[in-house]
């Protein structure tokens, strides 16, 4: 587990990496308008101009200014700077235009190349230990790619059309386990985090020994299917399944349905991107909020798992007594182990990917859907953020709940069973789902 594989430290293979993730964002924004891209589509998102121009100038002030001069231990100051220019008041910012956003990328990438190329990954350098700080920028590319398509999904008007799409596979006939079936962690002491300095965020650190009490877990995440069954319960009219913040952000919010569903003369249809289809039952549900997921887990007489029992599920061998870096095992993930990596756009039905098994026998951990857990997002004891408190420390405490797993919109590089993401719970604009747990 603490050996760093040669890639992560290889100057031609890092140089690869972030051609790559360059060529997937501008594949992403290839068919947009100039007004698609200049557009506040949503309050809650960011013109996409502003993602192109905040990928550039994160990449420079990390790997060209942070790595010649004295660290800034911040975000880069002016336009692009997230904290002084919040989401819903980013319309209004000078943004320069696509032209001209794609010279600044390549120039400021030009200069990072050029860098590499004289110099890699160097033990010396805290930020290049590792080659620590070039997949923090490259995480960093793919999570604006997971935010741009949130972006194209809730944009009014004519709908997005992907340049390029995967096909994604089909349930093989025989599904691999009833849909309500849970499968039982038997209560361990438990690896939870990471040592990891290559790939992992300061949040995923340290790795720690937590006693986990026995406890079940659904073997899939929720469906569209048993989703179903909770709305034509009354499952939104009933407010014994509601808590009380619950209740209050429904009675506002005046939800029926998870987002992007519409009742039509056939009954729920669904969109993703440009294609509308009847709501199918058998893929997980996708953007539904943390009171939904809650209020839903009560309904079924289940709970959402915390993030330590989620890890467990996902990672945790408790015949061997050890972790995996994803449900499957070590192999890196991809596209055909999970339903990741954005160009299949949209969930698939469960039993699609077979191997994407945790060894207690929970499927797609990983993939499809971000999984909301019960849990806070805070710090792991002996947490020290590095290298810069915007990215987590800031945004500990109660107002965010945790998710995990990543999902169909997520770039496999920015995705393992220690990874956290983190949303306030009314947020329906995310890929995510969820899976409900219960006590042994
Ligand atoms: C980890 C997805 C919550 O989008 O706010 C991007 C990722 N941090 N740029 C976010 C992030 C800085 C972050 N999430
Ligand atoms: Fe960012």
């Amino acid at each position: 587990m603490t050996t760093v594989a040669p890639s992560r430290t290889d100057p031609q293979l890092i140089a690869q990496e972030l051609l790559e993730a360059r060529e997937r964002t501008l594949l992403l924004v290839a068919p947009l308008s100039d007004e698609d891209l200049r557009l506040q589509h949503d309050p809650l998102m960011s013109p996409i101009l502003w993602d192109l121009g905040h990928i550039a100038y994160f990449e420079e002030l990390w790997l060209t200014q942070n790595l010649d001069g004295p660290i800034e231990f911040v975000e880069m100051p002016g336009m692009y700077n997230p904290f002084e220019h919040p989401r819903s008041t980013r319309g209004a910012l000078p943004l320069p235009g696509l032209h001209e956003c794609r010279t600044i990328l390549d120039e400021i990438r030009g200069r990072v190349l050029a860098r590499l190329a004289a110099g890699g990954p160097d033990d010396a350098n805290p930020l290049l230990r590792d080659g620590f700080v070039y997949r923090m920028v490259l995480q960093h590319e793919y999570q604006h790619n997971e935010t741009i398509l949130q972006t194209l999904q809730l944009k009014q008007g004519r709908p997005y059309t992907p340049r390029t799409r995967y096909q994604l596979p089909q349930a093989p006939p025989g599904h691999p386990a009833p849909l309500r079936e849970m499968v039982r962690f038997p209560g361990a002491i438990v690896e939870i985090g990471t040592d990891d300095r290559s790939v992992a965020y300061d949040n995923e650190r340290p790795r720690h020994r937590v006693e986990v009490a026995p406890f079940r877990m659904d073997v899939n995440p929720v469906t569209n299917g048993d989703f179903l069954v909770f709305i034509a319960a009354g499952g939104y009219e009933k407010r014994e399944y509601w808590s009380e913040a619950g209740w209050s952000w429904l009675s506002q919010s005046g939800v029926s349905a998870p987002k992007h569903w519409t009742l039509g003369d056939e009954g729920w249809v669904t969109r993703v991107m440009d294609r509308e289809v009847p709501v199918d039952p058998s893929h997980p549900v996708c953007h539904v909020c943390w009171y939904e997921a809650e209020a839903f887990a009560r309904f079924a007489g289940k709970r959402l798992p915390t993030e330590i029992e989620w890890e467990a599920a996902a990672s945790w061998d408790p015949a061997t007594g050890t972790g995996r870096l994803y449900p499957w095992g070590e192999a890196p993930a991809d596209r055909h182990l999970a339903n990741l990596d954005q160009l299949g756009f949209g969930t698939a039905p469960l039993g699609a990917y077979p191997g994407n098994l945790s060894p207690i026998g929970c499927y797609g951990m990983i993939g499809d859907v971000w999984e909301w857990t019960a849990s806070d997002f805070g710090p792991w004891p002996g947490y020290e953020s590095f290298p810069y408190k915007e990215y987590s420390e800031v945004f500990f405490g109660s107002e965010y709940k945790v998710l995990r797993g990543g999902s169909w919109a997520t770039r496999p590089g920015a995705v393992r069973n220690t990874f956290r993401n983190w949303d306030y719970p009314i947020r329906r604009q995310i890929f995510s789902g969820f899976r409900c747990a219960r006590d042994d």
